[in-house]
């Protein structure tokens, strides 16, 4: 089957960039579309068979819809969530636990790993022994030892790892990614990167037993005092995903309460907020904030380069904008991706998170079908995890600035 491509410069999504970027639509074609109409690997049956533990944000994906994959088994500790996975992908197939799925060793190529943090590590080990490749929710790990226990896995075992990040497929940041590299900004020499994520009302965080922060059965969920920069990634995808750089060094700082939430923290972390200058392997500055106590939302960066600068939407305060210098300054939509020949036909529609679902769920799919590496493998995963880690210490000792350890043999 020959890759279906389309070129048409009638296309809205192409339209709208090459407005936007003011790029020619020569330079455009192979940075903007790259997609897909597969032929499958001979490695594979028809489909890809796709294991799927943890039935919250687990059961938010198209895997369903992938014209080369089916939810072959599917696991929660939950009934409620177990239904939830039956009802969502279609399978029948159902487990109490991931353990008791092992035990069973359905048929199955790949697995997609949607538990608590820290168990990543642990069950991205599990599926490799079994053979499966995996996609992992973010972030990639909780510590440093497990970052190299998770470089270990991938390298000893040469199965393919992708981690779910939703920043890297929002239309923000595809289109920075496409204008750096069609040398549109010339160099980044700022990068600012935020995620915020309100906790909202303090009492009902107490009180309201159904939200996120308490499980059934009364006890505190995984998400009671995390640490801010421990959950960096989608602010700083807005740096790996674009530049490709590296953060080697960082300084951080926090400001907290006297809440619960953080005074009986499991993580002994006392900040709502923290905020943390990164110097990149490129050089350059990157700000990254990661605020759970903010009236505000979003998951958003905007870049400055010597020739041009953009900025994602800011909730209620402004649409994206691109400042380049031959062009008028101003606000510009930005490019429906989601709806473009990037994709399989069936996941062209909009989905969480910046319409970033439909990408994750094609490209880890693709990556498998053709057997070629997927976006967003171990190392730049960990280059959006490890950061973070690191620079939450510095916060805790004063903003001390700190190494980053590398994992990726390519750089440095
Ligand atoms: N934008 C994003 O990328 C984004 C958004 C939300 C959540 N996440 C990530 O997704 C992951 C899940 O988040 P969530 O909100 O769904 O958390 P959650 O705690 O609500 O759900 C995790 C589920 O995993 C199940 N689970 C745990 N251990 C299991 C086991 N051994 N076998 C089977 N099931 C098991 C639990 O029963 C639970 O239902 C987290 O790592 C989180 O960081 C990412």
């Amino acid at each position: 089957m020959a890759p279906e491509r389309r070129d048409d410069p009638s296309d809205p999504s192409r339209r709208e960039f090459l407005q936007l970027s003011g790029l020619s639509a020569v330079g455009l074609s192979a940075a903007a579309l790259s997609w897909v109409g597969v032929a499958c690997s001979s490695d594979f049956g028809d489909k890809i068979r796709l294991g799927v533990v943890g039935g919250n944000f687990g059961a938010s994906f198209f895997w369903h819809e992938h014209p080369h994959c089916e939810v072959a088994a599917a696991t929660d500790l939950r009934a409620d969530r177990r239904q939830r996975l039956r009802e969502k992908y279609g399978c029948d197939n159902l487990y109490d636990s991931y353990e008791a799925l092992i035990d069973a060793q359905p048929a199955l190529d790949a697995v997609a790993i949607f538990s608590p943090p820290a168990d990543h590590v642990k069950h991205t080990r599990w599926a490799f022994e079994q053979g499966w490749d995996v996609i992992s929710a973010v972030p990639a790990c909780t510590s440093l030892e497990e970052a190299a226990e998770l470089a270990q896995l991938v390298e000893s075992s040469g199965r393919k790892y992708m981690m779910a990040e939703t920043s890297h497929y929002r239309a923000g940041c595809i289109l920075a990614r496409n204008l750096y590299r069609e040398g549109a900004f010339g160099e980044i020499f700022y990068t600012e990167a935020e995620y915020y994520h309100d906790r909202g009302d303090l009492d009902r965080v107490l009180t309201d037993k159904t939200t996120r922060w308490w499980e059934p059965d009364g006890s505190r969920s995984w998400r009671w005092g995390y640490p801010p920069l421990a959950y960096p990634t989608h602010a700083l995808s807005y740096l790996v995903s674009v530049t490709g750089e590296r953060v080697e060094r960082v300084s951080a700082l926090g400001w907290g309460g006297d809440h619960p939430f953080l005074t009986e923290s499991l993580y002994q972390n006392p900040f709502w907020n923290e905020s943390a200058l990164m110097a990149t392997s490129g050089g350059h500055m990157l700000r990254c904030n990661v605020f759970w106590l903010v009236a505000g939302e979003g998951e958003r960066a905007q870049w400055s380069g010597e020739h041009a600068a953009l900025y994602m939407p800011k909730h209620g305060l402004h649409e994206a904008v691109s400042h380049v210098r031959t062009q008028q300054p101003g606000p510009r939509q930005l490019p429906r991706y989601h709806e473009s020949d990037m994709l399989p036909a069936p996941l062209r529609h909009p989905s969480h998170h910046g319409h970033s679902a439909v990408f994750l769920t094609a490209e880890f799919i693709n990556a498998l079908v053709q057997n070629r590496a997927p976006e967003i493998g171990v190392y730049d995963a960990l280059a959006m995890t490890v950061p973070g880690l690191v620079a939450h210490e510095s916060a805790l000792r004063g903003g001390v600035q700190l190494e980053v350890p590398q994992f990726d043999p390519t750089h440095g």
